[in-house]
This record gives structure tokens, C-alpha cells and sequence, in this order.
């Protein structure tokens, strides 16, 4: 049967020289605030929210809406404060005090794999729709066709460099917004916007620049994949 999937969106913050964290691996704060607001517009106009285990695992975010007006007026249209939060985790390795499981009202899906011990996948599922989505990692196609069976029309990704990766290595992205910020990090330990297997220069995913903004005291680049029409949703007030 073909799969189907939402609309991707991913967003990322780095530095001048490429790295979206510093040596550490910690939450680095890139952003400034117009970005900040930027991306929390992001969020609330979003029926998803998709971020990788190593991210949980390094920066422990609360993956919510901030504003509490953009929280109010969701729940106006009929939708839950926050959006379907959605973190893949082949092998459950979430921590059950993780912040996305207690921070903020809101559906939650953690995306794991047959290689997941029951008994882990289990104590998750108190806080979270623990989902098989795969046999050895999460299976992306699969795991975006479920999404789309459960209504997300409209995903945003938000990380890390190695889920960034595989999204891109699949076709799976129709759109990337990067902000690059005034800031210079080096480091070879410090993770790139893209990391994972990388691609050979022949099949690098090729993107068509669809739109450059100063923002803060940095620049917000939109990069186009997909000849898919980027959705209202996420064009009017939500950063486009
Ligand atoms: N500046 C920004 O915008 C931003 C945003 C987010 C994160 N970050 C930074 O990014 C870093 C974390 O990135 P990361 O690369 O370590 O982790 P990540 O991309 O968040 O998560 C990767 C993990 O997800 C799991 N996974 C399951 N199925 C997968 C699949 N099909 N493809 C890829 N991954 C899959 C894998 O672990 P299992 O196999 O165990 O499941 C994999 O190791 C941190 O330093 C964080 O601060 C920066």
C-alpha cells in the first residue's frame, strides 16, 4: 500500500560556521527572541512536533507552545494547547522523567522499535502512545504514514543532526527553515546541522533557496525540497 505523510518541516537554529550545538552537545541558545517567537509560532500552528531520542537525551526540552495566547487560541479552534508531541526512540531509552512526558497539556507518541524491552516500553506508556514503528530503528516512511493515518497533516521536525539525516536521506522533507546565528562554535565533537552517514557529494539533496530574512542579529534561510505548496498553516504569522 503507498504511504502517505504529512508535510515536513524542519527547524533548526546554528552557528555561522554550520553547528546547531556547541563541543558539549548541551541545548545551545542560538536564537534570539524574534527567532524564539518565530519558532513558537511554528509549534502552535503545527498538528505535530518530531524530535529524535538524542535530543531528549542531550537537552531534555519541553517540545510546548510558550505563549500562553497562541496556547488559548488553539484550544479555540478545537485543538489540544499543545501539539501531538512525537519522539523517536528505537530502543525506549527514554528517560520516564523526560520533560516532553510531564510539561503541558497534550497527545504523545514515543516511536520505538521491536528491539525495545517491553518492560521499558511499558513504563512509558503511563505518559506517552508507545507506538512499534519499526524492526531494528524506526522505520521513518512508516512512522510519518502513521502520523498522517492519525491526522497530522502538518509535521515540524526539530532535530537533531541525525535525524535530520535520515529524513533527508529519504525524501522525506519538503522544507527546511535554518536560522543562522551571529555566533562561531568549531569544535569537530559539535554536531552539525546533518550528520549521520552524510552523503557522498554526487547525492547530496539538493535544495532551491526559497527565502532569506535578517532576523535578531542573524538570518533566516527557507530551503525548499519538495514542489509541495507550503501549507497556510504554516506561512501567515508562523514564521514563513
Ligand atoms: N540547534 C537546534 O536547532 C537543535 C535542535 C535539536 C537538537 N539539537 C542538538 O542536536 C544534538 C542531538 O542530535 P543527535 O544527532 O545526537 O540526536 P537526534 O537526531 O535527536 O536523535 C537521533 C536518535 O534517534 C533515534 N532514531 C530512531 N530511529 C531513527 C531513524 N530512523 N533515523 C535517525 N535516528 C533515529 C536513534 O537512536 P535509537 O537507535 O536508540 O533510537 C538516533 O541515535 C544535541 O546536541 C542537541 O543540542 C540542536
Amino acid at each position: 500500500m503507498e504511504k502517505t505523510r504529512p508535510y515536513v518541516l524542519l527547524n533548526a537554529a546554528m552557528s555561522a560556521d554550520g553547528r546547531i550545538a556547541g563541543r558539549e552537545r548541551r541545548q545551545t541558545s542560538l536564537s534570539g527572541p524574534r527567532d524564539r517567537g518565530r519558532v513558537d509560532g511554528l509549534r502552535a500552528a503545527c498538528d505535530a512536533i518530531l524530535v529524535g531520542i538524542g535530543t531528549v537525551l542531550s537537552d531534555d526540552p519541553g517540545l510546548r507552545v510558550h505563549s500562553e495566547a497562541r496556547r488559548r487560541a488553539r484550544v479555540r479552534r478545537g485543538l489540544s494547547p499543545n501539539p501531538l508531541r512525537v519522539v523517536v526512540d528505537s530502543r525506549a531509552r527514554c528517560p520516564p522523567g523526560a520533560e516532553w512526558l510531564h510539561r503541558g497539556e497534550g497527545p504523545r507518541f514515543l516511536l520505538v522499535s521491536r528491539r525495545a524491552p517491553r518492560e521499558r516500553g511499558r513504563r512509558l506508556e503511563e505518559r506517552a502512545v508507545v507506538v512499534d514503528a519499526g524492526s531494528r530503528r524506526v522505520d521513518l516512511p512508516r512512522a510519518l504514514d502513521i502520523l498522517h493515518r492519525r491526522g497530522v497533516r502538518h509535521l515540524l521536525v526539530e532535530g537533531g543532526a541525525t535525524l535530520n539525516h535520515s529524513l533527508l536521506a529519504g525524501g522525506l522533507v519538503d522544507e527546511a527553515r535554518v536560522y543562522v546565528a551571529p555566533r562561531f562554535l568549531g569544535g569537530g565533537g559539535a554536531p552539525g546541522l546533518v550528520e549521520g552517514a552524510g552523503f557522498p557529494v554526487a547525492r547530496a539533496p539538493r535544495a532551491r533557496l526559497a527565502g532569506v530574512r535578517r532576523l535578531d542579529d542573524g538570518l533566516l534561510l527557507v530551503w525548499r525540497f519538495s514542489t509541495r505548496p507550503c501549507p497556510r498553516e504554516f506561512r501567515d504569522g508562523a514564521g514563513g
